[in-house]
């Protein structure tokens, strides 16, 4: 009896921290293979050479849209800056395949009701089967999640303080990945109208106030959030509202130790948890951590190909 056939994916912007995850994941998945990883920069280099993990005698190309297009890959995962996916989608649109798997990390179809949003533990029955998956934000993914239990007992904005790693920011130079800049430091940014800040209120249909930050580690994320309440809930109240809504999870840890970044380093999990709550001032507390280049964004895509091709959603994901 023959294997079944794998299914093959091509990562455009395969250079960066997103695609270097991608890349990794999809080496070890049962299911997937590779079709192509495309960089401009690295064009005919070794993905090892830049990618710990990376199957040996794999090779960047440099891969317009009209070629990546015209490519075998049955699911094309696109893992550019924000403004960069509406070619590759254009001209997948207008290939002889135009029904391909399209997963982008970007921001970039995130608020577009013709793209599924690929949050699974909240919207999975909409992933399954779907072509075209906007993947959620990294600070996104984790304060949908920290929020969402509470929202029927909410009495304002909910207000979301994130620190992330400056692999957040991505492998191009910038103020927000400078290690001068951040040595000893922590950097405010954006703090109003980050683009997460929207994500979120779309996404959970609530208001949200987000102050974002980088710090000086590389990777990963906490969110503590702050949620004005309607009426008194106690933290062991608020506690099983998390158990209600994830205990099922496997990608959800839930604590009432606070979580800690550090320990979310390299884990494929959202880890939630640190309830407070108090009823003078009327109000409640609860913080996520997340690794953002895995439950972020590449971890996230693959729990989004497995569900969209049919596979297991956590085919591929060494979680435990
Ligand atoms: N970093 C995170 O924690 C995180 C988390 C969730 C989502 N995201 C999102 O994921 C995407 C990728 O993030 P990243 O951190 O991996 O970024 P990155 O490290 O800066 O990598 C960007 C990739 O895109 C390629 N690229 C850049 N400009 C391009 C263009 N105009 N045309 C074609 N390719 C281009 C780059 O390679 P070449 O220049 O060699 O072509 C590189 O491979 C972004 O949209 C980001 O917002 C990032």
């Amino acid at each position: 009896m023959s294997a079944a056939r794998r299914t093959s994916i091509g990562i455009v912007g395969a250079r960066g921290y997103v695609g270097g995850e991608l890349v990794r994941l999809i080496a070890g998945h049962p299911r997937l293979e590779i079709a192509f990883v495309s960089s401009r920069s690295t064009a005919g280099q070794e993905v090892a050479a830049h990618v710990k993990g990376a199957p040996a005698g794999l090779k960047f190309s440099s891969l317009d849209a009209p070629e990546a297009a015209a490519s075998s890959a049955d699911v094309i995962i696109l893992a550019l800056p924000n403004g960069e996916a509406h070619r590759y989608v254009a001209a997948i649109d207008a290939s002889d395949r135009p029904d391909r798997v399209i997963v982008d990390v970007s921001a970039d179809y995130r608020f577009d009701d013709n793209w599924v949003y690929g949050q699974p533990e909240r919207f999975r029955d909409r992933i399954r089967g779907a072509r075209r998956i906007s993947n959620p934000g990294c600070y996104a993914t984790a304060a949908q999640l920290a929020i969402a239990p509470m929202l029927d007992a909410l009495d304002g904005p909910a207000t979301v303080f994130g620190v992330s790693g400056y692999s957040g920011a991505g492998a191009t130079p910038s103020d927000k990945n400078n290690p001068e800049i951040l040595r000893d430091n922590l950097l405010p940014y954006a703090l109003t109208g980050h683009i997460h800040e929207r994500e979120v209120a779309r996404h959970v249909g609530w208001p949200v106030h987000f102050l974002p930050h980088v710090a000086p580690f590389f990777r990963g994320i906490t969110v503590t959030v702050s949620l004005p309440l309607t009426h008194t809930i106690t933290t062991e109240e608020m506690q099983q509202r998390y158990e209600r809504a994830y205990g099922g999870e496997p990608l959800i840890r839930l604590t009432a130790k606070p979580p800690l970044v550090r320990d979310i380093a390299d884990r494929h999990e959202v880890s939630i948890g640190g309830w407070a709550a108090s009823d003078k001032p009327l109000r409640a507390a609860v913080i996520a951590t997340i690794d953002n280049l895995l439950k972020g964004a590449a971890t996230q895509a693959i729990q989004n190909v497995n569900l969209a091709c049919g596979l297991n959603e956590l085919e591929g994901i060494a979680h435990g």
